[in-house]
Formats: C-alpha cells, sequence, structure tokens
C-alpha cells in the first residue's frame, strides 16, 4: 500500500483574512462544504492507500485530527513540527518515520489546500505511475500549463506529451519558480508541465537523495525524529535538533537537483489555491458577468470581481466593480486588485511590522 502524506503547516498568508494564523485556508470551508484538508485526506484513501501521516505545526494539532475524524479517517501518525521549516523538513520527518517501519515503502506526498475534484480520476494517475516508484525514481505529477505563472514549479519534458499516458516520462529538468520571462518562454515552447506539487516515490530513494543534495537537512531532520517525545498519538520533533534544519523547500533542496524524477502527466482539473485570483478562478460564475460571490453578498454592475461574506449578519455589496476582490471578516476587511493579489503576502508581513 502506497503512504499518503498530508502536509499541512503552511500558513496560506496570501488568503489573508479568510487565512489566520491560527486557521489557514487548508483548514478553511473555502469552497463550502468540507475543508480542502478534509478533502484531500479522502482522495488519498482508498485500497491502494494506507492510513495518512500528517505534517503540521502545534498549533494546527487539534483542528487537524478533529477533521480527519469527522472525514472518518484514523491518520498512523501525526508529526508535529516545532517551528515550520519549510517543506524539505517536513517531507523527510515523513520519509523517515515511514522509513523506520519499512525502508522500501512508497509515499505520496501532497499538500492539502489543493482542488482535485476528480478524485477517482487522480488515484488511477497514481496507480500508474507506482512501477516507476518501485524502480527507484521520484515520480512528479504535471498539469499542463494555461499561463506563465511564477509561483509554480517547471517540468521539462524531453518531448511534447500526450495529455494521458501509460506510465511516468522521464525529466530532463526541473525549474521551480522562474522569472516571467523564462515561464512565458517555457509555456509557448509546449515541452513544459507545471509541478503539481505531489510526489511519489520509495522511502529510502528519497533517503538517499537527500544524503547526497542536502546532507546537513537529513542530519538535523534524523536528530529531531530520534529525540521526538511520542505522546497522546502526537509524534512531538524534538525542537533543538529541528531548529538547526535549514528552511528550505523540497523542491529548491532535492529536486531542482535530483537526477531521477520523472512525471506523471495528469490531465484532470488541478489547482492550488494559493491566492484570491484563483479562488476567484474556481468559482466564477461565467453566466453572472465572471463575479464569484459567497456569503450574503450582491454584486451590481461588477465583472470578474469576488466578493466575500465572511461573518454573521454582514452584507457585502459591490457596485460597478472590474477585477476586484473583497473579502469582509469580523475584524478584517480586504479590498484589492485581483492582479494584485499575490501581493496580498507582503501587505500581510507589513502589518505585522507595524505591530
Ligand atoms: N508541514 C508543513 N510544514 N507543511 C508546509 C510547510 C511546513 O513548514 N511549508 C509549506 N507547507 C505545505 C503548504 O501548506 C502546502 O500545502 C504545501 O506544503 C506546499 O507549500 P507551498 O508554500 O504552498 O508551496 P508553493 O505552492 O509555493 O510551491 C509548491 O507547490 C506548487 C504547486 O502548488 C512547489 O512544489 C511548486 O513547484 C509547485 O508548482
Ligand atoms: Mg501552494
Amino acid at each position: 500500500a502506497i503512504h499518503p502524506v498530508l502536509l499541512c503547516g503552511g500558513s496560506g498568508t496570501r488568503l489573508w483574512p479568510l487565512s489566520r494564523k491560527s486557521y489557514p485556508k487548508q483548514f478553511a470551508a473555502l469552497l463550502g462544504g468540507e475543508s480542502l484538508f478534509q478533502a484531500s485526506a479522502k482522495r488519498l484513501s482508498g485500497p491502494i492507500f494506507s492510513a495518512p501521516v500528517v505534517v503540521t505545526a502545534d498549533a494546527f494539532r487539534f483542528i487537524a485530527a478533529e477533521q480527519l475524524a469527522e472525514a472518518g479517517i484514523a491518520p498512523a501518525a501525526l508529526l508535529i513540527e516545532p517551528e515550520g521549516r519549510d517543506t524539505a523538513a517536513a517531507i523527510l520527518a515523513a520519509t523517515l518515520h515511514v522509513a523506520a517501519g519499512d525502508p522500501e515503502a512508497l509515499l505520496l506526498v501532497a499538500p492539502s489546500d489543493h482542488v482535485i475534484p476528480e478524485a477517482p480520476r487522480f488515484r488511477d494517475a497514481v496507480a500508474a505511475a507506482v512501477p516507476a516508484a518501485q524502480a527507484g525514481r521520484i515520480v512528479t505529477f504535471g498539469i499542463a500549463p494555461d499561463r506563465p505563472e511564477t509561483g509554480y514549479g517547471y517540468l521539462e519534458l524531453q518531448a511534447p506529451s500526450e495529455a494521458e499516458v501509460a506510465a511516468p516520462l522521464p525529466l530532463v529538468a526541473f525549474v521551480e519558480k522562474p522569472d516571467a520571462d523564462r515561464a512565458a518562454a517555457m509555456v509557448a515552447g509546449g515541452r513544459h508541465l507545471w509541478n503539481g506539487g505531489i510526489f511519489l516515490f520509495r522511502a529510502d530513494t528519497m533517503v538517499a537523495a537527500a544524503r547526497e543534495h542536502a546532507p546537513d537537512l537529513l542530519a538535523a531532520v534524523e536528530a529531531a525524529l530520534a529525540g521526538a517525545r511520542r505522546d497522546l498519538g502526537f509524534c512531538r520533533l524534538d525542537p533543538v535538533a529541528w531548529a538547526k534544519a535549514p528552511s528550505i523547500s523540497i523542491d529548491y533542496a532535492v529536486m531542482e537537483k535530483a537526477g531521477n524524477l520523472s512525471v506523471m502527466p495528469y490531465a484532470g482539473r488541478w489547482s492550488d489555491l494559493g491566492d484570491w485570483a484563483s479562488v476567484w478562478r474556481e468559482t466564477e460564475d461565467e453566466g453572472a458577468g465572471g463575479n464569484a460571490l459567497s456569503g450574503p453578498a450582491t454584486a451590481i454592475a461588477c465583472e470578474g470581481t469576488l466578493l466575500r461574506a465572511e461573518s454573521p449578519g454582514q452584507r457585502v455589496v459591490g457596485l460597478g466593480l472590474t477585477d476586484i476582490v473583497a473579502v469582509a471578516m469580523p475584524d478584517a476587511v480586504l479590498v484589492a486588485h485581483k492582479d494584485r493579489a499575490q501581493d496580498v503576502k507582503a501587505a500581510v508581513a507589513a502589518l505585522k511590522a507595524q505591530g
């Protein structure tokens, strides 16, 4: 069986003010109904999967446990990071945890803030990638790009690929977060896919890659697991050892350097709900001026505008707006141009600096 690893330690600041330090976006019902985290956990359950390993921050441990229980999923382990050290450390902690039981176990690492509505189709793509992972490849999942997004990684193929293939293809190069010119060139060239941020590999394959490309990181995470405190169903990584782990994403630490990458193209719908522009893209009503409304919100003569009323008894009205996002919480309201959605992160940092 494949061991799913759910990463849910990120703080999702670009979705402020809905996503908060104490209650980030992956746990919020952004699209109504269940949270993105719950949908992710369910997507990675079924006959080919064992129980998930969840890696999260101390502050989110109870939300994560509660939301799993509500979804009817019992985790294999809840790994608690003393502080966020980005995805490389989190993924290695889960990998070493699983490797202790079975070094050749297969892991599927996935973010918990993505929208992948066709779960059975996604599971078929994972199943088709298993032989390559068993043979020692690190398999990425590639999405056909439709715009020169600079917030993603790009996967270079030898030749343009069919939308769907029976088995993973070899990768020429992995380029994390290119600048705008490079992204545009890659999209125009037709040989690149977006990195979906989901990885399938054997535990020992990842440990070997980390030993080669990020030995300091591996040593710190090994020590943090060796010194972990296991109580009440949580595995708390040792804070002193953990603090020595460099803060770097898996994309920069391992993927850009590894020579044994493959890519499984995935043609189903996929979205990283990273900012308000992507939430708008997922929820806009084309019949209604391309607006996306949530809660008691009214758009009059608006176009391409997102309006969200997120607190009880409050109404939001937009009049004559084009390409605006407005999100009203009880204690904070964001009004921004959709083109500046990426900059919300910087705005929140500036607020913090003001105190
Ligand atoms: N446990 C834990 N600890 N999770 C983390 C941490 C951490 O310190 N930091 C981030 N995460 C989680 C986030 O919550 C998210 O679910 C996932 O890891 C990926 O992190 P992001 O910060 O969202 O990465 P990104 O979107 O900038 O880039 C990655 O994903 C893209 C696709 O969505 C890269 O893999 C790109 O190459 C990729 O295209
Ligand atoms: Mg992301």
